[in-house]
């Protein structure tokens, strides 16, 4: 009889097998699409799928416990969490702010949230989720990122906390948010779900602040499907997240684990009776947030191709601005914020005022050709049908993101696009501005 090593082996080599079988067709220019992301992956990927499927351990387990350690030491936190979605991990960060266990530096309802309005609505989101009030600042065009000193003119009595996502892999300006953070007691949530690999001043987005998110959505810069991450180095607030986590209770134990605190049946919590059962002593108002151990395993095969993804992110990013560099005088090119290395999610553009398009028109024409493009996701969120009657403060005019709302549009710099793909894209503005002369 073969042992199960060897049976998953033979299962390991007919995947291999067949992955490799699938043959990639041509690229033909203006019919086949471009994307602007997706995922990229090979057998090993789905290997380590079938790997976690074959355990049948379902929930989180061993995958889930080797990827948050091997996370924890790419980024360089203390500890990661594993989490079903980005914004899972964007409601957990900013939940753990309010726990009873901070004592008076939690946060309560009422209490302010300095972010922006451009962006993505799960970034804002947690804050109504809370009962807390966010304050909307204005962004920077080229960077598009917080403009700092009006966030400094934002912070009024009741303002706690920034919560902030480094803009399409841009780092915003840490060192002078994490001035503000200082200065007037802040707690600061990176939103880093489009922004993994980052570096500012050397380090990586989502260690400067208290508390850190990543997402593992297949447009992300690694993939497990759906999936996220809240990451930290205080082990007080990791306990805190694990805890909303996973369905707000006090216990720590791993699933299928038992007793990881020594006294299960000793605590004496609150009006509980002695002895009451850890593991169904509930401190906080969670949910179940978690990933399974398949996605987790995913992750693993995805983590060990991460810093190539990144690499090539940052290689295609420099050939589109080095070939759109000669429109500048319609375009305005995106900037990396000063001392940080981003890791591009898209590459940004927006229609400069003088300029004799629209953005309809020549995203029209991308698009025609098959060219994927987005916007900014939500744009001005505050010119989003959600936030209408709600509770939020406003400072400025937001400008800036209702000129993205407008005028502005990203295409793709994911692994998955060729030279060839590259070259075509460059060679579709081309002609949109060829045209344009003849107009
Ligand atoms: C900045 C930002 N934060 C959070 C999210 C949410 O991530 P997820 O799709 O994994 O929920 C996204 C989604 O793309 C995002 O762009």
């Amino acid at each position: 009889m073969r042992d199960e090593a060897e049976i998953r082996g033979q299962i390991f080599e007919l995947v291999r097998e067949l992955q490799n079988s699938r043959k990639k067709d041509a690229f033909k220019a203006g019919e086949s699409s471009v994307p602007y992301a997706g995922r990229v992956y090979d057998h090993e990927d789905v290997n380590h799928l079938i790997d976690a499927s074959l355990d049948f351990w379902l929930t989180a387990g061993r995958y889930a416990r080797q990827f948050e350690s091997e996370f924890s030491e790419f980024v360089g936190a203390k500890h990661t969490l594993l989490t079903n979605s980005g914004s899972s991990a964007n409601l957990l960060a900013l939940s753990a702010l309010t726990s009873p266990k901070l004592g008076d530096r939690r946060l309560r309802p009422g209490d302010e949230v300095l972010t922006v309005a451009s962006g993505f609505p799960t970034t804002v989101n947690p804050i109504l989720q809370n009962n807390l009030v966010p304050v909307f600042v204005d962004v920077d065009l080229k960077t598009y990122n917080v403009n700092v000193n009006q966030m400094r003119a934002a912070i009024g009595p009741k303002t706690r906390a920034i919560m902030l996502a480094h803009t399409l892999g841009n780092p915003f300006n840490i060192e002078a948010v994490m001035e503000l953070v200082n200065e007037h007691e802040l707690w600061l949530v990176e939103d880093c779900c489009d922004a993994l690999g980052a570096l500012y001043k050397r380090q990586h987005v989502g260690t400067f602040g208290h508390l850190a998110t990543a997402s593992f959505y297949p447009a992300h810069h690694m993939t497990m499907g759906e999936g996220g991450a809240v990451f930290c180095s205080d082990k007080r607030l990791a306990r805190i997240v694990e805890s909303f986590r996973d369905w707000g209770r006090d216990c720590w134990c791993p699933p299928g684990q038992d007793n990881s605190c020594g006294k299960r049946f000793d605590w004496q919590i609150g009006d509980l009776p002695r002895g009451y059962d850890h593991k169904y002593i509930y401190s906080h108002i969670g949910y179940n947030l978690k990933a399974t151990d398949m996605q987790a395993a995913i992750g693993v095969a995805q983590m060990k191709k991460l810093p190539g993804f990144i690499a090539d992110r940052r290689a295609n990013f420099k050939r589109l601005y080095l070939g759109l560099s000669e429109y500048q005088d319609a375009l305005i090119l995106p900037e990396a914020t000063e001392h940080s290395n981003p890791s591009w999610f898209g590459f940004p553009i927006t229609i400069r005022d003088k300029a004799p398009f629209s953005r309809a028109e020549i995203v029209g024409h991308l698009e025609k050709s098959k060219i994927a493009t987005r916007m900014l996701f939500g744009g001005n969120l505050l010119r989003q049908p959600l936030y209408k009657d709600r509770e939020y403060r406003v400072v400025g005019d937001l400008k800036n993101s209702d000129r993205i709302m407008t005028d502005m549009f990203w295409i793709g710099v994911y692994p998955g696009l060729t030279e060839e793909m590259v070259s075509f894209i460059l060679s579709q503005f081309r002609q949109f501005f060829d045209g344009l002369a003849l107009r």
